[in-house]
């Protein structure tokens, strides 16, 4: 693993300045989460700081590091980050690991289901997942509604902004994940399942 400030300087020069800042944000948030749900500090913070970090470059660290990521994305249950809205995720994954050399499973995975949730979320997933909808600069309808919530109860913030990414992509006519799909019947107690 290299050092937290190396990782926040080479992303300064490889993020544009809103994503960079939205960056220290989201691990800002993170580390507060996560203290409400007793998890380690520097293992949000480093999940925060690296979750976007293949965002805006996903072209070249797609060629890159194309061997692992086209693995990856032939096996079924990745098909969805082929929608370019969510390539990052998983190339952010490979990125985090292969450049920034992180071992821990638990952050990768957490980068990789950060945009659409999944039914195999860890609180360190969700953590993440809640820190990248209502760090501070986020502003939308209901989102203090989902600040609010996600201090007390994780799962119930979590089925809130699954509504609302839903209603945006049906509003946009965009394809929904499936795991947002089965994460939300999970939680409401309804068809989905656990392994
Ligand atoms: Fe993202
Ligand atoms: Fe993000």
């Amino acid at each position: 693993m290299i050092s937290k400030d190396e990782i926040i300087k080479d992303l300064k020069v490889k993020l544009s300045k809103s994503r960079f800042e939205h960056t220290l944000s989201v691990a800002k948030k993170a580390i507060e989460l996560g203290k409400k749900f007793s998890l380690d500090e520097e293992t949000c913070e480093l999940a925060g700081l690296l979750h976007d970090c293949a965002k805006g470059n996903e072209k070249y660290y797609e060629e890159k590091y194309s061997d692992e990521f086209n693995e990856l994305l032939s096996r079924d249950e990745n098909r969805q980050y082929e929608n370019p809205f969510l390539k990052h995720c998983l190339l952010g994954m490979i990125v985090a690991k292969e450049k920034y050399k992180i071992s821990d499973v638990e952050i990768l995975n957490a980068i990789k289901e950060h945009t659409t949730g999944s039914l195999h979320m860890t609180d360190l997933a969700k953590v993440l997942y809640l820190a990248d909808k209502t760090e501070d600069n986020r502003d939308y309808d209901g989102v203090d509604e989902i600040r609010k919530i996600s201090m007390i109860n994780m799962d119930q913030a979590i089925v809130l902004s699954l509504n609302n990414t839903i209603m945006y992509l049906i509003e946009k006519n965009r394809t929904i994940a499936p795991e947002s799909i089965e994460l939300r019947n999970f939680l409401l107690g309804g068809i989905g399942e656990r392994d």
